[in-house]
Order: structure tokens, then C-alpha cells, then sequence
């Protein structure tokens, strides 16, 4: 049976990405963390001095970039030239940022590149907020991952600790604000495929999104 590709989009929380790695371990694909790609490029700019609004400064910046993904034992291992940036990545500083360096062309049109070549040979699952609809838009198989803001701010928040806790209705504004400026930007906003198959996590477990999203495989191979 031929391999197909998977392509998973939803706002900030919505657990994307664990089932999205479920998925992809399943099926012995290849998953992809499209957010890690625009996270390193927020880190990198925040080493670099470069503010999120300098466009052209960004676009020069991301031409300097090399950015890996391996698998690793949680999720995905981040690789910013030579550097492992997996955890440096998933600061509040760079979450805070990503999404206003996400809005910018040169930015997006070069991690888009990187995206499609790693789905070339198919047997990739794939997440971010705009797969389904720009970089891959004949995926085979389309999911949009929805979850009230509650719930995602909740997840958020139990993730979260110590040091790095945040008062639970903060999450819920900053993840509300997150979702706003995805889905309002001009180039590729964060928007259902016509073509994608909705499922709302709110009330789901983990596996049982994965289960679903497996059927719809099933269907496709
Ligand atoms: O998925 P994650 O929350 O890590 O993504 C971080 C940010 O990267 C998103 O809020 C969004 O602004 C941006 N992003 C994007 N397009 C993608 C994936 C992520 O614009 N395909």
C-alpha cells in the first residue's frame, strides 16, 4: 500500500503535536514540527538583536539559517546551526514573538521551502497552521485540531512549572492572542482546509484523537 502524507492544523494548544508524533509512530512515518521551525527562527533573532517587526532583517537573517529535525525521545530534537535548541524554543520569550516573525514573507516562504522538500517522498505527518492549505495542499489525509481555550490554557498550564509557571487566566489571554494574530495575517492565516476533517479534542483523550485520525488513514492507503 502507497504512503501517504498527513497534515495537522489547529491553534495554539490544541495538542497537535503529541498526536501528531502518536500518528506518525503508528503509521512508522516521519513527523514534522512545523511550529519548531518558526520557534528557531524567533530564537535565532532574539540572539541576533533582530526585532519581530524588521522584515528585511528577518528575511536576511533566515537565509543564514540551518535548521534540523531529528527524532528524539520526547518529540522532536531541534537543531539551529549546529546547535540543540530544543528546550531554548519552548521559552515564553520566544512563544511571545513567534507569531509576529511568522507573519513576515521572507520568513515563510523559506521554512515553507524546507517544509515541502521534507514531504517530497511522502510517509510524513506534518503539523502547523497551514498545511493543509498552502504547503501541502494535496495531503492526503487533512485534520483540524480544535480545543476551547480553556482547555488549552489548562494543558498549557500543566506544563508548566516551577519557574516558568504562569497564572492560568494569563495562558488563556496569551494563547486567545496567539490564535488571533494567526488567523488574521495576510500571508497563509491559520484557516480550516475546505477539504479537512474537523475533530474537537476538548472532549477526547489523547488516543482517542490518534484513533481517529488513524481511521482516516486507513481510508486513504
Ligand atoms: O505550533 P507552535 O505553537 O509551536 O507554533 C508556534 C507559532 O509558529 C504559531 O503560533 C504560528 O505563529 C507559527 N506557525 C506558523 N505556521 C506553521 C506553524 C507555526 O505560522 N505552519
Amino acid at each position: 500500500s502507497g504512503r501517504i502524507n498527513v497534515a495537522i492544523d489547529g491553534p495554539a494548544g490544541a495538542g497537535k503535536s503529541t498526536v501528531a508524533r502518536k500518528v506518525a509512530e503508528q503509521l512508522g512515518y516521519i513527523y514534522v514540527d512545523t511550529g519548531a521551525m518558526y520557534r528557531a527562527v524567533a530564537y535565532a533573532a532574539i540572539g541576533a538583536g533582530i526585532g519581530p517587526d524588521d522584515s528585511d532583517k528577518l528575511g536576511r537573517l533566515v537565509q543564514t539559517l540551518r535548521i534540523e529535525l531529528a527524532p528524539g525521545s520526547e518529540g522532536q530534537t531541534v537543531w539551529l546551526n549546529g546547535e540543540n535548541v530544543t528546550s531554548a524554543i519552548r521559552t515564553r520569550e520566544v512563544t511571545l514573538i513567534v507569531s509576529q516573525i511568522a507573519s513576515h514573507e521572507p520568513v515563510r516562504l523559506k521554512l515553507v521551502g524546507l517544509q515541502r522538500a521534507l514531504a517530497d517522498s511522502k510517509g510524513i505527518v506534518m503539523d502547523g497552521r497551514d498545511i493543509g492549505t498552502h504547503v501541502l495542499p494535496g495531503a492526503e489525509v487533512k485534520v483540524f485540531l480544535v480545543a476551547s481555550v480553556e482547555v488549552r490554557a489548562l494543558r498549557r498550564f500543566q506544563e508548566l512549572s516551577g519557574d516558568q509557571a504562569v497564572p492560568i487566566e494569563q495562558l488563556e489571554r496569551e494563547i486567545a492572542e496567539r490564535d488571533r494574530s494567526d488567523e488574521r495575517r495576510e500571508i497563509s492565516p491559520l484557516i480550516c482546509a475546505k477539504d479537512a476533517e474537523v475533530i474537537d479534542s476538548t472532549e477526547l483523550t489523547i488516543d482517542q484523537v490518534v484513533e481517529r485520525i488513524l481511521d482516516l488513514c486507513r481510508t486513504k492507503t
